[in-house]
């Protein structure tokens, strides 16, 4: 094969910035050391073919015909719900995450499901035929029909792929399969988005799904240029803190299906097992009262997850109080504690605050402000809190608690679970149906009523 070479340009592999000449820092994003080469081609020149729009089609979408989607699914439910119900025929999913966290793994048991009745190929760049074979018996998995292809050059893989016609493929990683017609080296900006082109182009014409394994920088980017994020039709992230078992699989992008839905995983030694009540994996460790501790029900995705929001104030001895926040936006966090400074007169500014939800998780939505002030409250005041109480709530900068959306589902994950009372905004009141439910609704309208029904309480 020719090599095709024509222009050296750089890019950045942040946001896609494109210069003549390598730069230490971009002016665009203004990230250090992101530019990579990129080699220019001359896609004519490379297709060998004249532009002929005699060739174009052009449908009229009145007469076209519909079709739904196919999708193939596993025993994993979580797996198949992050997707959107199950991997869409054609679709090419990229799974992202630190190394080690169990994208191998997790994608060698799904392949093992989806085996069962298709051909499935695994490429392995990474590791070896025999080491996966290792896993895949740690894994207890021995399906006649998953193939590993220990090959990282693209068009040789496509030629195999072509010929077989597997229903999916795994490529295990992208930063490791390289085309041999360009100069530059695997995992260059080049490489990564030629491969992803030539993986398009055969999960399109065949109808087969793929799988791209992705691996993510030191600041949590996903390494290749963006673009990469933008030419496939899913994206999976993969999360867990190293020092905790569990792991969460987020979708951030679905062509077929919604965002933002979570699954989450027990890693262990014979691979990821689906958890399927989260609530309560969340909420263990806990005494019959609390301080500084309310659960609060929050939405990810389609689902609820109930979460502990904990709040630890101690006397500052020395220097700036410290503010450490764990699970929430930092900055949220300040404007609540200015909402309770100014309307309770609480003085945090003599305080050490540190916040935190136990288990990792990142609670994003303004839903957990009332929660996140109680917490603080009762540390503050050293009340005890039952561990049967939840609160939901916005807070406003003039102390009122404002009303949040998907009651219903939220009081009904709280009462699944078994918990007596919750602290709503007296705003949710008309949308409750309060003969469908046992558990006690306590409708708040502001922080003074809220501190006054936690002195009664406490
Ligand atoms: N024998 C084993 N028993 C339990 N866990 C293991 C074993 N071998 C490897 N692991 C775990 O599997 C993980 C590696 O998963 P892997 O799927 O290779 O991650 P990735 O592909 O995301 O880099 C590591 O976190 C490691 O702790
Ligand atoms: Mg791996």
């Amino acid at each position: 094969m020719s090599k095709i070479k024509e222009k050296i340009e750089y890019i950045c592999e942040n946001c896609g910035y494109k210069t003549l000449k390598w730069l230490g820092r971009c002016p665009s994003c203004e990230s250090w050391n992101s530019f990579q080469e990129d080699i220019k081609i001359n896609i004519k020149k490379l297709n060998n073919r004249e532009i002929n729009t005699g060739n174009l089609k052009i449908y009229n979408l009145h007469e076209l015909e519909s079709t739904e989607n196919i999708r193939i699914n596993t025993t994993i439910k979580e797996f198949d719900r992050v997707l959107g119900g199950g991997l869409v025929l054609g679709e090419i999913v990229l799974l992202t995450g630190h190394p080690g966290v169990g994208k191998s793994t997790l994608l060698l048991q799904a392949a093992d499901e989806y085996s069962k009745d298709n051909i499935v190929y695994y490429v392995a760049g990474e590791e070896s035929a025999s080491q996966i074979k290792l896993r895949s018996e740690r894994l207890n998995i021995n399906s006649k029909n998953l193939f590993i292809l220990q090959e990282t050059e693209i068009n040789i893989i496509e030629n195999q792929i072509r010929k077989n016609k597997p229903k999916i493929v795994i490529i295990d990683s992208i930063q490791t399969v390289y085309n041999s017609e360009y100069d530059s080296i695997p995992g260059t900006i080049t490489q990564i988005r030629e491969s992803t082109l030539k993986i398009i182009d055969i999960a399109k014409k065949e109808n087969i799904s793929f799988f791209i394994v992705g691996h993510i920088t030191k600041d949590g980017k996903i390494a290749g240029p963006k673009l990469l994020e933008h030419m496939v039709d899913a994206v999976l992230t993969f999360e867990g803190e190293e020092n905790y078992y569990y792991r969460i699989l987020r979708s951030v992008k679905n062509r077929f299906g919604s965002t933002n839905e979570i699954g989450i995983f027990n890693m262990n030694e014979k691979g990821m097992t689906e958890v399927l009540n989260p609530s309560e994996f969340f909420l263990n460790d806990r005494d019959d009262k609390n301080v500084g501790s309310i659960i609060m029900p929050t939405l990810e995705g389609s689902k609820i997850f109930l979460v502990e929001v904990q709040a630890l104030c101690t006397t500052l001895l020395f220097g700036l109080p410290r503010r450490v926040v764990q699970g929430f936006d930092f900055n949220r966090i300040q404007i609540i504690s200015a909402i309770l400074e100014k309307i309770l007169h609480i003085e945090l500014g003599g305080l050490d605050l540190y916040l935190n939800v136990p288990g990792g998780m990142y609670v994003k939505e303004t839903a957990a402000d009332l929660a996140i002030a109680i917490s603080i409250l009762s540390s503050v005041k050293n009340i005890e809190i039952s561990n049967k109480i939840a609160a939901i709530g916005e807070l406003g900068l003039r102390g009122e608690i404002r009303k949040v959306s998907f009651i219903d589902k939220r009081l009904i994950e709280l009462e699944k679970l078994g918990f007596k009372g919750v602290y709503l905004p007296e705003g949710n009141r008309n949308e409750i149906d309060e003969k469908k439910f046992k558990i006690k609704v306590i409708y708040l309208r502001n922080l003074n009523e809220l501190l006054e029904r936690m002195n009664k309480n406490g």
